[in-house]
């Protein structure tokens, strides 16, 4: 019998995991030069198998987790999706479909709703199709998910929408919003972009100014107090970015603490940017989702507080925080157990102020976004 007593969270004993997000594939139609996948997956082969998911859904399910998000890539690539959907629904998990809207169509909208989907969110790049076509690499994909938003809204889903906000989309906030009203969306959530993976990647070229995002937080503002007047029930979330944030986040609740990712080849991780780390991770191939949630040494190296460093060691603020983000620091400052720069409290939060002035000047071209794409990415395989 293993001791647990050394995986301790922050309240007490490792709880169980509540959340599953199955990343089902790295493949995707669009190349969106912020996406969060790995900068080297086209190294990532073989996915796993229908009946290989199906396992991993039923263990994680017996383990207690209560949500599921499906994602990827694009998970609709997945031709056994409304399989694993209806299979999820069966295990009592609540299904949420996180999708760019293509691959999608009236007959699988229908087959998923058969399929017991709860949730649909699509994403959308901008509001006029030049500037999503740039951002997306795809001149065809903005008119499509327009058309499947609309569809999936007459299907009967609460229609939510995301939109990453950039430098180069963020100034037509008023237009985007607009867009989503005259959707129908039932929820818009403005996501600033965070910079992991491609994003990171392309930060010069995406971080907003802080003008930027100003503006865009008074127009956000102005549009909740319109629809309040007009008694339209359709929420506005915005996401301010970290860059422009005094405190990190406490990034997934916790290293190991809700939060579980599969990745498309099996490989387990607290978090979906988590296989840059310099790290192993153990697979489902191998090992069993108890086990690895419980005892593996990647998913207990960051839990609870006592893995951490000054000045969050000693801070007040450590269970609220939970010292931020891992892959954060680790990009930032190349070690992994630093306080998250984003903090205001970190030695090296200078890094984030240095990004703030550097966004504030020059022309930043889109066509100098490093898109993402099977191309691109063998070259950081062989890197
Ligand atoms: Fe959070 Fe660490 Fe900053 Fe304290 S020092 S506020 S624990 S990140
Ligand atoms: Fe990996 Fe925050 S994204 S710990």
């Amino acid at each position: 019998m293993t001791d647990h007593t050394h995986t301790t969270a922050i309240n007490g004993a490792t709880g169980a995991p509540l959340w599953l997000l199955a990343e089902l594939t790295y493949r995707c139609p669009l190349q969106c030069a912020y996406c969060s996948n790995p900068l080297d997956f086209a190294a990532v082969k073989e996915e796993l198998s229908t009946e290989e998911w199906m396992d991993v859904l039923a263990q994680a399910r017996a383990m207690g987790a209560v949500q599921m998000g499906f994602s990827g890539g694009e998970p609709l690539v997945r031709q056994d999706l409304e399989t694993l959907v209806a299979e999820a629904r069966r295990l009592g998990f609540y299904t949420n479909l996180i999708t760019s809207g293509l691959g999608l169509d009236e007959a699988r909208i229908e087959a998923l709703h058969a399929a017991g989907l709860d949730h649909i969110q699509i994403s959308l790049q901008a509001s006029d199709p030049d500037v999503a076509a740039a951002v997306a690499g795809s001149p065809k994909a903005h008119a499509k998910k327009l058309a499947m938003a609309r569809a999936v809204k007459a299907a009967g889903y609460p229609m939510v929408l995301n939109v990453v906000l950039h430098r180069h989309n963020i100034d037509r906030i008023d237009d985007i919003i607009a867009l989503c009203d005259e959707l129908g969306a039932d929820a818009v959530e403005l996501a600033n972009c965070q910079m992991y993976g491609w994003a990171h990647l392309n930060r010069e070229g995406l971080l907003p100014s802080h003008e930027q995002l100003k503006a865009a937080e008074a127009t956000t503002a102005r549009w909740r107090e319109r629809l309040t007047e007009r008694g339209r029930d359709m929420r506005l979330l915005f996401v301010v970015p970290d860059y422009y944030a005094e405190r990190p986040k406490a990034c997934m609740g916790g290293w190991g603490a809700i939060f579980m990712t599969v990745a498309p080849d099996g490989a387990v991780l607290p978090c979906h940017s988590a296989r840059m780390l310099p790290m192993s991770f153990p697979n489902v191939r191998e090992r069993g989702l108890h086990e690895i949630w419980y005892d593996s040494e990647a998913f207990n190296r960051y839990r609870g507080d006592g893995w951490m460093r000054e000045p969050c060691r000693s801070c007040d603020e450590r269970h609220k925080d939970v010292g931020g983000c891992r892959c954060q620091a680790y990009l930032l400052t190349g070690d992994a157990t630093a306080t998250d720069p984003v903090c205001s409290l970190s030695p090296d939060h200078h890094l984030i102020e240095a990004a703030r002035r550097q966004a504030e000047h020059g022309e930043r071209p889109m066509a100098g976004l490093t898109l993402r794409n099977v191309h691109e990415s063998r070259i950081f395989c062989r890197a």
